[in-house]
């Protein structure tokens, strides 16, 4: 991996976000968890993206001991299932499945039941030392405006669906202003933008894979990716992506995709 690829971005709580992440969502827990996360540390990966939801923290936890690499080297995030349960409870239960004394960062994963419903706890997981950072994911600029205003914690992130077809400006443009570092989720569109025709013509040309071009993308507008693979090969791919730059003309094409006409919405299929 290019040294490039520990690029990290500052949080506005003053910690460190490697800019490339593994997302591990509809990885089966056990060995092709452990196997993945493993490669993905293998090949220079600083920073892993788990959820309660997902099942797989204790594999995660697993390859993270396995790898040998120094706890503190590796970026974890972890969120809070938010149709019930208490942050707090849930995250000391994320502690012991990860085998770990507190995660990095710590995300509502969706506005269940409205934008401040979980904000309080996830405040006091942050105050106990459970979360070295604490932010929100699939929020709107409404929602996130919502829980800025009741808290006392402004988010540190927000995790949303970025990539071309979803580029959401508005949005992206308003946590810019709440300084909210924004993480593309799905950046290859769970594998279906993998094979279209326009980002295969800038990837030939460029002799890069669709993936890459599609990660490439979503860095140069200043977000933080989270590619998932089950594959050693993809993983490692996926990660060349700090020595190659798209050009504007590139970047405008592939700005030209979006469908959600630069919405401030998180989400077009809300699931909650
Ligand atoms: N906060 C949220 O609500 C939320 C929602 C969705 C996702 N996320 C996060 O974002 C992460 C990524 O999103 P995602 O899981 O939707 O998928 P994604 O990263 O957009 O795409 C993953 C798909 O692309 C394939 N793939 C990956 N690299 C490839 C390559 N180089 N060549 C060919 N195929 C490749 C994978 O197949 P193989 O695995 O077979 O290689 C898989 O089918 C998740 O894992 C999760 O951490 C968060």
């Amino acid at each position: 991996m290019s040294e490039n690829a520990a690029g990290v971005r500052e949080l506005a709580d003053g910690n460190e976000l490697p800019v490339l992440g593994l997302g591990v969502w509809q990885v089966q827990d056990g060995r092709t968890c452990v196997d993945s996360v493993r490669w993905a540390l293998d090949a220079g990966y600083r920073h892993i993206d788990t959820a309660q939801a997902y099942g797989n923290e204790e594999s995660v936890g697993r390859a993270l001991r396995d790898s040998g690499v120094p706890r503190e080297e590796v970026f974890i995030t972890t969120k809070f299932y938010p149709e019930g349960g208490d942050p707090v409870a849930e995250a000391e239960k994320s502690l012991r499945r990860l085998g770990v004394d507190q995660v990095d960062l710590y995300l509502v994963h969706w506005p269940a039941g409205g934008p401040t419903r979980a904000w309080a706890g996830m405040e006091r997981a942050l105050e106990r030392g459970l979360a070295r950072s604490i932010g929100v994911s699939n929020f709107s600029a409404a929602e996130l405006d919502t829980v800025i205003a009741a808290g006392s914690v402004v988010p540190a992130v927000n995790q949303v669906l970025f990539n071309p077809w979803h580029r959401r400006t508005r949005l992206v443009e308003a946590c810019a202003r709440h300084d909210v570092v924004v993480e593309a989720y799905s950046p290859l569109g769970t594998g279906r933008y993998l094979d279209d025709p326009t980002v295969s013509k800038i990837a030939g040309a460029l002799g890069r894979t669709t993936a890459q071009v599609l990660l490439r993308w979503a860095v140069q507008h200043g977000l933080v990716v989270l590619p998932k693979s089950t594959h050693q090969d993809r993983i490692a791919a996926n990660a060349q992506i700090f020595d190659f730059a798209l050009s504007d003309e590139d970047m405008a094409v592939l700005d030209g995709l979006d469908e959600t006409g630069g919405t401030e919405q998180a989400h077009e299929n809300k699931w909650w």
